[in-house]
């Protein structure tokens, strides 16, 4: 067992992600038409009430770079099993990655969405591979912020495999690839999740942090402009990293 175990005296510890629970029959494991995977009850229960304690406040929409000053213990923790070398390695070998650990790790977390967001893309040639854990309590349906794998770039009803509630657990990770299209349709309001994006290089690592950090205040602005771009989005737009 690999993973860093929650230190909550009122809780077990558990490993707070451990690539042994992903050894369960529902667990989605494809290589076609781009190597992922998806599976349900990656998170402990007895962790969510320390998590939602946790998570970062933010006041905009969309994703920012992992601040450890903006989370409580059990995130940072988290952070930092999701982004070892270990975790990396394991679940990596689940879609035949080769030493996933080896490449660098960008964060990045967000905990509102507006209507601009999921757009279809494939996640830029810089990532070898991203994965997500999500931890809201509930989603209200399907359809309207559910992760969607696509056959193409164009077409947001093209999937490749059911799509992914964004509910606490919930964890998926796919390989970056030239047809690794993936997005969702429009939706607003609190969606959490955790990103972790295995880079190329360093160099590459040290851009996106750079412009990460420079669009974090203009996403505190922009909240009105993406109520107003979101809300006339076609449901099968797509954008080009
Ligand atoms: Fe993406």
């Amino acid at each position: 067992m690999i993973a860093l175990a929650a230190t909550s005296p009122t809780t077990p510890a558990l490993p707070l992600l451990d690539p042994a629970r992903l050894d369960r029959p529902d667990t989605l494991i494809r290589l076609e038409p781009f190597p992922f995977l998806a599976a349900h009850g990656q998170l402990p229960e007895s962790a969510r009430a320390d998590f939602d304690r946790d998570f970062p406040k933010y006041s905009g929409a969309g994703f920012f770079p992992y601040n450890e000053k903006e989370c409580g213990p059990s995130i940072r923790t988290l952070v930092e099993t999701m982004a070892s070398p270990a975790f990396a390695n394991a679940v990596g070998g689940k879609l035949g990655i080769a030493n996933l650990g080896q490449f660098p790790t960008m964060v990045s977390i967000c905990r509102h969405l507006s209507k601009r967001h999921g757009t279809i893309h494939t996640d830029s040639k810089c990532t070898v591979a991203t994965g997500l854990v999500y931890f809201n309590t509930e989603w209200r349906d399907t359809g309207g912020g559910c992760l969607r794998f696509l056959a193409k770039i164009d077409d947001i009803d093209a999937t490749v495999a059911p799509e992914v509630q964004p509910v606490y657990g919930e964890f998926v990770l796919f390989k970056r690839a030239d047809n690794s299209f993936h997005g969702f349709l429009p939706a607003e309001g609190e969606r959490r999740v955790i990103k972790v994006a295995w880079l190329t290089s360093e160099e590459e690592k040290l851009r996106k942090t750079r412009r990460g950090n420079a669009t974090r205040f203009f996403k505190r602005l922009a909240g009105g402009l993406d109520r107003l771009y979101g809300a006339h989005r076609d449901r099968s737009a797509a954008h080009r990293n």
